[in-house]
């Protein structure tokens, strides 16, 4: 008896060992639900925030800006889980933990969707895929956005695009459940506009729309993603983006506990991510198209994020493969760069020098507004569009980053140059500088949000981005990784 259990005790190790490592001995195992995409049972969700991430006032007829799609397959039909009575839950309508201020019900909200959404697995359960879809017009006089995470008085118009009283609103969305489509096609979307009383159903002219739909072949292959945003005049800056989420905790841009898709969080340096992104419309120049943004939260001593939005900060680091987005920083705008690079072979170059520095391997960097010791010149983020100060480092591709496997060159992976890449975010996100205070311990560099998707800011004419996004993976090292 002994002796059997100890050899189905070494099966079960071979087995588990040669399915983490895979066929050529990589020691890696995905750090997400559904790696590459490819589980039938589908997991996505819907999130909408205005300026600073909150909902502020829902939609009139929407419910709360949280949605989900979540279904089993089952003798060959869909067995959806949530309820479109869920989705459109909203202030005034009852779940287990609901509460009545606006902001907080939406966080909740998705806690529910979460926990009808929840899959379980080792070593943590994990709920969805995230859409989100972001507003950029802030209403100054709204008062409804803290600055650098301090709540502030209301303010003069002028820095932020806003047509008026109701710019942050929430958008109108729409749903189609996930169906089987002729025995083998899974395929379901959420679409929508933010010009509330206007009729998508009679054509995009003048108003601002999204859209998101995944299909896929039952059995086969990876969900595919096929996204597009419009921006409006009166909605010149939108975001949407795709996102693996932390399943419990503070994704990047939040400050309350969020669900998502990481059932293990990535920590630089040891891991990659990989996807296939089709891009068939850029979004005009103004499109800031991340091929990958990760986001994180921790404070200016180093120490984790707590919730305490006055000393809490959100890192984001950025790679903006739209060619038409310029290098800010350069010799003679030092503010708009950090103060060092970190070469692979890590020698650290000060961007004084002229010589080596690259600069055109950085569209701009931006310091936390709540740091204390800035090195001079300086550039501090947008105080107002998270609920925490923030910090962002973003990049451009430049031979520099070919070590990590990003684009060396403008145009790679833009329109018509669609392909699958796997990105050393990790190894590269280790050797970005962030913020800290001066003999403080690093930070431990541990991710809560890689996303894929477009900012298309402030754009002075209606833009139009499309792309198909598929096979998204997170893979996390248990080695070094070698080159
Ligand atoms: C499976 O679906 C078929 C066709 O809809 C139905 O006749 C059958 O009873 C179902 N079986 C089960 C176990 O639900
Ligand atoms: C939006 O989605 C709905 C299904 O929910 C679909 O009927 C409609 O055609 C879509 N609208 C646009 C403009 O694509
Ligand atoms: C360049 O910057 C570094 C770091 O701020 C500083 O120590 C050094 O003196 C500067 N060098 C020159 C030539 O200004």
């Amino acid at each position: 008896m002994e002796h059997q259990l100890h050899v189905l005790f070494m099966w079960v190790t071979l087995v588990v060992i040669s399915v983490v490592s895979g066929a050529r001995g990589k020691q890696h195992i995905s750090a997400v639900g559904d790696p590459g995409m490819e589980r039938d049972e589908l997991r996505v969700a819907f999130e909408a925030g205005n300026f600073c991430n909150e909902v502020g006032e829902e939609a009139p007829g929407m419910g709360s800006p949280r949605a989900a799609d979540c279904f089993d397959l089952s003798n060959f039909s869909v067995r959806h889980r949530v309820a479109e009575a869920d989705n459109k839950l909203g202030v005034g309508k009852p779940f287990p933990g609901a509460v009545n201020n606006v902001d907080l019900y939406a966080v909740q909200k998705e806690l529910y969707l979460g926990s009808l959404c929840q899959v379980e697995d080792t070593p943590s359960p994990w709920q969805f895929w995230m859409i989100m879809l972001k507003n950029g017009n802030y209403d100054t006089k709204s008062g409804l956005c803290p600055e650098n995470g301090k709540k502030v008085p209301p303010f003069n118009p002028g820095r932020f695009p806003c047509f008026g009283k109701g710019c942050m609103n929430q958008p109108i969305l729409y749903h189609q459940q996930t169906q089987l489509l002729g025995g083998d096609t899974l395929r379901g979307s959420f679409n929508g506009t933010y010009d509330l009383g206007s009729d998508i159903g009679g054509g995009l002219d003048g108003i601002s729309f999204f859209e998101v739909v995944w299909e896929k072949k039952v059995g086969a292959g990876s969900w595919v993603f096929s996204h597009k945003l419009k921006t409006s005049k009166k909605y010149p800056w939108l975001m949407l983006y795709l996102r693996a989420d932390a399943t419990k905790g503070f994704s990047g841009g939040y400050h309350y506990d969020t669900r998502g898709m990481l059932k293990t969080l990535p920590e630089s340096p040891n891991f990659k991510v990989s996807l296939t992104l089709d891009i068939k419309q850029g979004g005009g120049p103004k499109s800031q198209f991340y091929l990958t943004d990760i986001g994180s939260c921790w404070k200016n001593n180093g120490d984790p994020c707590d919730g305490d939005v006055l000393t809490d900060v959100t890192r984001y680091s950025e790679m903006i493969i739209n060619p038409d987005t310029p290098a800010w920083c350069s010799p003679k705008s030092l503010g708009s760069c950090p103060p060092y690079h970190i070469t692979p072979d890590d020698k650290k170059i000060f961007r004084n020098d002229t010589t080596h520095f690259p600069y055109q391997a950085y569209h701009y960097y931006c310091a936390p507004g709540n740091a204390k010791h800035l090195e001079q010149p300086v550039s501090t983020c947008d105080p107002y569009s998270n609920p925490q100060a923030q910090e962002l480092v973003q990049l451009l591709p430049h031979p520099i980053w070919a070590e990590y496997g990003y684009p060396t060159k403008q145009g790679q992976g833009w329109v018509g140059d669609g392909r699958t890449w796997k990105l050393d975010v990790g190894g590269l996100s280790s050797r970005l500088y962030f913020y800290q205070d001066p003999g403080t311990p690093p930070a431990r560099r541990i991710w809560t949000s890689i996303d894929v998707g477009t900012e298309i800011f402030v754009s002075d004419k209606d833009e139009i981005a499309e792309w198909i996004l598929s096979d998204f993976d997170v893979l996390i090292y248990t080695s070094p990784i070698h080159k």
